[in-house]
Order: C-alpha cells, then sequence, then structure tokens
C-alpha cells in the first residue's frame, strides 16, 4: 500500500528567532510531517520550493515552541496561608521547618488520588500551553514514600498522553525529609536510592533524578550519594542548589555530569568553574526569587563569563513560585537578573531543552521538530518585554497546529 504523503505546511514572511539568535531577515518554514523540512530568506523562497505545501500562516515572529525545564506542575492543595505569613515576615524556611511548606503539599498529595491529581495539575499545564511551552518537566517530590512518588510521576506521563506537549520527568524523592523520617535523613536517603530510583527507572518512569541540596534539604554528601544511585540506573542529574546557602551543590552535581543546576542564586566562581567544565546548564527562576522577595542575585556576569549556557523556567509550585506564565518569567527574568530579551528567550528555548538534554528540542533548523510559536509580535524582544496574554496566533506540535485564533 503507497504510504499516503506526509502534510507539508508552509510559513511566510516570519521574523524568526532559532533559539539563539533573531535571523537578520524574513524567513519562510517548511515542515513536513512532524519536523522542520525547510528554512529561505523570504526573498530567495520559490514556490517550487515547496510543492503542494498548504499556506499555513503568513507574517508575525516565530520562535520554537516554549521548553519549561524546571516545574513540579503536579501537586494537590494550595499554600496562599503561607504566602499571607511570609508577607508579615516569616521566612520560606522558618514556615520549612515549623512542618509547612513543601510538607504541607506532601500531606495534600499523598491524600489526592491520581485521578485528583491529574484534574489539578491539568488547568496549570493548560496555562503553560496557551502561552506557548511545547516540552516541560515536570518533578515529582511531593510524594516522599516510593508510592507516592511513583504515582507522581505517573500523573505526569499521563498529563503528556492528555495534551499535546512533551513531557519529562525527574524523580525529586530528595526534596524533603518526610515526617516518617524524623532523625533519620541518611534511612530515607537510602529509601531515595534503593527503592525509588530503581523504581522508577525499571519501570520508565524518570528520565532525571534531581536533589534539594540545601540546609533545610539535602547534605551534599547525601545529594552525593543520590547521584550515585541515579548513574547506576542510567537517570540523568539535576540538583536544586544554592538556592538559599552555598553548600557546593551545583559544582558536586557538574562532577557528577548533571544537566543543569537550578537556583544557583549563591553560586561562587569555583562552582561557576565547574559548571562550565561540566556543561551543566544554569537554570535561573526568576519566580521563585521574586515570590520569596529575595535579594541575592544569581552571578550572572560570571555565567556570562564562563560561557555557561543560561536557562529560565517557571520552577512552578504551590511554595516559591506559583506562576504558570513563560512570559511573565521571561519579563521578570530581564528586570529582576537583567537578562536581555534575547538571553531569556534563548533560556527558554535553546538552553531550557539542553537543561533537559534534548538538545534537537528548543531550535528551528532543518530536520528538527517541528515545535514552533508563532507570535502577533512585530520583534521577538516583545516576549519579554510586554506581558500580554493572547499574543499567540499559532502553537505548532509535532508539526500540528493545536492552538490556532
Ligand atoms: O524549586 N526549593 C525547593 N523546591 C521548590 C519549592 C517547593 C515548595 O516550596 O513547594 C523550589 O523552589
Ligand atoms: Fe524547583
Amino acid at each position: 500500500m503507497p504510504l499516503s504523503p506526509r502534510p507539508r505546511r508552509l510559513w511566510r514572511d516570519v521574523i524568526l528567532f532559532d533559539g539563539l539568535q533573531q535571523l537578520p531577515e524574513p524567513m519562510a518554514v517548511l515542515v513536513e510531517g512532524e519536523r522542520i523540512a525547510g528554512l529561505w530568506p523570504e526573498r530567495e523562497f520559490d514556490q517550487s520550493l515547496a510543492a503542494g505545501a498548504e499556506q499555513a500562516g503568513r507574517g508575525g515572529v516565530m520562535t520554537p515552541g516554549l521548553v519549561d525545564c524546571h516545574t513540579h506542575l503536579v501537586y494537590a492543595g494550595n499554600r496562599a496561608d503561607e504566602f499571607e505569613r511570609r508577607l508579615e515576615g516569616v521566612s520560606y524556611a522558618e514556615i520549612a521547618k515549623a512542618g509547612g511548606g513543601i510538607l504541607s503539599t506532601v500531606r495534600a498529595t499523598r491524600a489526592a488520588s491520581a485521578d485528583e491529581l491529574i484534574a489539578a495539575s491539568l488547568p496549570r499545564l493548560d496555562a503553560l500551553l496557551v502561552d506557548g511551552v511545547t516540552t516541560v518537566e515536570i518533578k515529582s517530590g511531593y510524594g516522599l514514600t516510593l508510592a507516592d512518588e511513583l504515582k507522581m510521576l505517573r500523573v505526569a506521563r499521563r498529563l503528556g498522553e492528555l495534551r499535546p506537549v512533551r513531557v519529562t520527568t525527574t524523580l525529586l524523592g530528595a526534596h524533603a525529609l518526610p515526617p516518617e523520617y524524623a532523625g533519620d535523613a541518611d534511612g530515607y536517603v537510602r529509601l531515595v536510592c534503593e527503592e525509588m530510583i530503581p523504581a522508577a527507572a525499571a519501570e520508565g518512569l524518570a528520565d532525571a533524578v534531581d536533589v534539594f541540596c540545601e540546609g533545610i534539604g539535602f547534605s551534599p554528601a547525601q545529594c552525593e550519594r543520590i547521584f550515585q544511585a541515579a548513574h547506576k540506573h542510567g537517570l540523568a542529574i539535576k540538583a536544586h542548589a544554592e538556592q538559599l546557602s552555598n553548600l557546593g551543590g551545583s559544582a558536586l552535581a557538574a562532577r557528577y555530569g548533571a544537566l543543569s543546576a537550578d537556583h544557583i542564586e549563591y553560586l561562587d566562581e569555583a562552582g561557576v568553574r565547574a559548571m562550565a567544565e561540566a556543561g551543566t546548564v544554569a537554570v535561573l527562576l526568576p519566580g521563585a526569587f521574586h515570590c520569596l522577595r529575595e535579594t541575592q542575585l544569581p552571578p550572572i556576569a560570571l555565567l556570562r563569563q564562563y560561557g555557561v549556557p543560561m536557562a529560565v523556567a517557571s520552577d512552578a509550585n504551590p511554595g516559591t513560585s506559583p506562576i504558570c506564565m513563560p512570559s511573565l518569567l521571561a519579563n521578570l527574568a530581564c528586570t529582576l537578573f537583567r537578562l536581555t530579551p534575547r538571553e531569556a528567550l534563548a533560556g527558554m528555548t535553546a538552553h531550557g531543552a539542553r537543561a533537559l538534554g534534548h538538545p534537537e528540542l528548543g531550535r528551528i533548523a532543518v530536520g528538527a521538530p517541528a515545535d514552533l510559536c508563532l507570535w502577533d509580535i512585530q520583534h521577538p524582544a516583545e516576549l519579554a518585554y510586554a506581558v500580554q496574554p493572547g499574543r499567540l496566533r499559532q502553537r505548532i506540535f509535532a508539526g500540528a497546529i493545536t492552538h490556532a485564533r
């Protein structure tokens, strides 16, 4: 039986940001099936190059589909009460030490069924999608038992089947010490290493393993044991590090070949150097910085100097960053961290994809998967400049237009 021809779709005269930079002149873009099949400067384009293609759009700014490389999207309940207490002056760490914070979300998430978690998480995922996200990383970390961590990861995978989006999953068993292990952090780390990581790897439920390396989280020595277990089971490594203090977690993660070290407000030059040498991506999370009213800025100048790629992500979570709007985060990355709009956009496309170990995503290049956004703006910088939902004209996922107006 002859194969039915793959659909060919053509966009004409678009201003194109390819994931790293804006191309110098308007372009024509051909998509065939699920991939980008041709890119030409508009003034050189000839219809014979794209015979039989349907014209799907003209004008506007085209970017890769956005990559949100760090989220805690799956959880139950919310922490609006803590938001109010923090505004009154109680710190995030104080709330955590008193059994609130992450552990409060753990209680709600353990009590929720998988279906309830899906129902709670879909509106957050949809908010990302209407703002242009085509790839999202989702962490566990609010279960903290074998069964509840796997439940979260299954829900995350399921979300990727329910919506047109690529989901990568990360096991964050070492997010907080659950109450049943109080006084026995090493015992809990053993559970993470000997039960959670092997089970998640065996079921194919996790692409990576993450840790919270912090005074209120886990020590570098404990994180190292987790990295070793991740290696043993063939899972990639990521770390929440240097968010509230400098424990050297980023350099440790880099030594284990981590894909990324995330937050990194307290990262020092030795840590930056270690990340540069290992090719570890710096994931900046301006939403958490903003919501916690932090003042310690990540070492942006050093990251630039050493050529460490900077990703920008939402960190969407109920405690430190209840924000599911990538374009707002691009704006915050610029206003709070003084990234250029180009850096912020690269951080949400090419570098975000690299932080997930998927360098083929987040780029507009011939042969790359056709995950694209067409925006009703004049210049890519406007995405970070204005906080204005509704500018996404088309969202293209694996070559199919999944959102258009
Ligand atoms: O990325 N820092 C640790 N983890 C999350 C916060 C999780 C929470 O407070 O629920 C973060 O900021
Ligand atoms: Fe996080």
